[in-house]
């Protein structure tokens, strides 16, 4: 039949007084009440095991949110066991009928569920209202929405056939099953990795990052409510090494969908790369991985524009997004104006515990992410050649708190330009006018990464100029708009060099990656 055409959902504004803030407020103190218990769900058993961790907001120490139970080697097996078993049956499920399980997800998520998620995304993961509207609301309904449309113009593409003859695609999942491994900064993320190949008829181990738990665990629940069979996507939250070296370990591995470091994702390319010969077939391996996003001003830049992205592409959502605005390249002829206003906004930001609605900044996710942070404000304020121009005095007394922080480095080469640091630390490097071609090429050639970037020029040739230098330096690539947000169905995302293979979230292409297709060929 004919496709159906996927629509962005609309974002709610969250306006004093509207009724999407009085149902979220709701939701915000019912799940601040008592700490939720998460447990491992396998082949659609909830099991509650000895081992657990406990979860805590972010933005505030003495809030226990919930506690995780934690798989172990044996609940892996089970997990694979049942992704197995599950995988007879849903492997022959028509694709007509397992998008209808996500299309009624996303309707539950848009409907039913929708400040039920925005709730825990914002107190496990620390996000504001608006960001998690955006992320476990908008972002993740789209996913499920568009993927659906995608597949189904996957499906409708077949091969010529001619008299006598009948040729056939056959778009088969791959045999074995998938391991989604997914990070605590989008549950959109989270939700897309793990439902994305089951779409196509695979059946998936998820591991979810520790962090993100809370609003993952709520999204598995809602999936069953859609109608998921049970095994179709099992849930194993615990410790990395211990669940992989399971998951490698095992002949029918088949797929590994990432979002994360670029160090892990080497770390299982590698292992997966050790057991290859006891795999039925070649593993796909899809990662998206670390980014060191560049903006780019030219002199003939508007600078409201580009303090505007600067902020925003670097400071919403504490900088932990791997697409955030981390490096600048701003001509010197517009630095005192751009400084003025960027240290003007930055002083004016909120930032605080995300329960009060009116805070732009809440923490960062962790112990481990605070310290690496501060270890890159220290470097700032000790090494030559950077100076802090706002921000840098960390706090985790009460939660992870690290303000908006702007450095000025006189070497363009300065670990601060080509490291990720994932937190909200954006690096200035001030170049002469004149030195525009060099400026490209060091924006192409200083971070091994090439997630996303911008540049921001009025002048159509500079445009160009950038567009073509630096074809290769990004993945997503903005003319005139911050190097975040990219939206589903709009701008498909994901980087080529470190940042990943490039497998393009919310495109066919990803889903693409999750099929083995059969030709079949009759003759008459
Ligand atoms: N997709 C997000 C963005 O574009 C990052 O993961 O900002």
């Amino acid at each position: 039949g004919p496709v159906l055409k996927a629509q962005n959902e609309p974002v709610l504004g969250y306006a004093p007084g509207s009724p999407e803030r009085a149902a979220l407020q709701r939701e915000l103190e019912s799940q601040s009440q008592s700490a939720a218990s998460i447990p491992l769900v396998i082949g659609g058993d909830h099991i509650d095991t000895r081992a657990r961790v406990d979860l805590a907001a972010p933005h505030d120490h003495g809030h226990k949110l919930a506690t995780v139970s934690q798989a172990e080697g044996k609940d892996i097996e089970l997990a694979i066991e049942a992704a197995m078993k599950a995988r007879q049956e849903w492997s022959r499920w028509s694709l007509q009928d397992r998008s209808a399980v996500f299309l009624k997800a996303a309707d539950l998520l848009a409907d039913k569920y929708r400040q039920r998620l925005n709730a825990a995304t914002m107190l496990g993961q620390s996000k504001t209202a608006q960001q998690a509207e955006i992320d476990s609301a908008c972002e993740l309904i789209d996913f499920l929405r568009f993927n659906v449309q995608f597949a189904q113009e996957i499906a409708a593409q077949q091969p010529n056939s001619s008299r006598g003859m009948r040729n056939l695609t056959d778009y088969r999942p791959l045999e074995g099953f998938v391991y989604a491994v997914t990070p605590f900064n989008f549950t959109a993320i989270g939700g897309n990795l793990a439902t994305a190949p089951a779409l196509m008829g695979n059946t998936v181990i998820w591991k979810p990052a520790a962090t993100a738990a809370l609003s993952n665990y709520l999204f598995l629940r809602l999936l069953e409510e859609a109608g998921l069979p049970q095994g179709v996507i099992n849930f194993v939250p615990g410790n990395s090494s211990e669940i992989s070296a399971r998951v490698f370990g095992h002949p029918d591995f088949a797929g590994l969908h990432f979002t994360g470091s670029t160090t892990v994702f080497d770390e299982l390319w590698l292992k997966a790369a050790q057991n290859l010969k006891s795999y039925k077939s070649y593993p796909r391996l899809v990662g998206e991985t670390g980014g060191k996003d560049f903006v780019l001003a030219h002199a003939s830049a508007d600078v409201e524009a580009l303090a505007v992205a600067l902020l925003r592409g670097a400071f919403e959502y504490q900088g932990q997004k791997c697409s955030a605005a981390s490096r600048a390249y701003i001509p010197a002829s517009l630095w005192p104006a751009l400084r003025q206003r960027l240290l003007e906004d930055v002083a004016g930001i909120k930032m605080g515990n995300v329960l009060d609605l009116s805070n732009f900044m809440g923490a960062v996710i962790d112990d481990k992410a605070f310290r690496r942070i501060a270890r890159y404000i220290d470097l700032a304020r000790q090494g030559a050649g950077a100076r802090i121009l706002a921000g840098g005095q960390a706090d985790a007394s009460a939660g992870y708190f690290v303000p908006p922080t702007v450095v000025q480095v006189e070497d363009p080469g300065h670990a601060l330009m080509q490291e990720e640091i994932f937190g909200p630390v954006l690096s200035v490097y001030v170049y002469e006018d004149a030195r525009w071609a060099d400026v490209l090429r060091l924006v192409d050639t200083t971070s091994p990464y090439a997630l996303t970037g911008a540049v921001f020029a009025r002048d159509r040739q500079a445009v160009q100029e950038a567009n073509g230098a630096l074809r290769h330096a990004a993945g997503n690539f903005y003319i005139n708009d911050k190097p975040t947000g990219a939206v589903v169905g709009q701008q498909p995302f994901g980087g080529a060099r470190r940042s990943g293979t490039n497998d393009k979230a919310g495109s066919a292409l990803n889903l693409l990656r999750w099929v083995s297709p059969r030709t079949v060929k009759e003759a008459f």
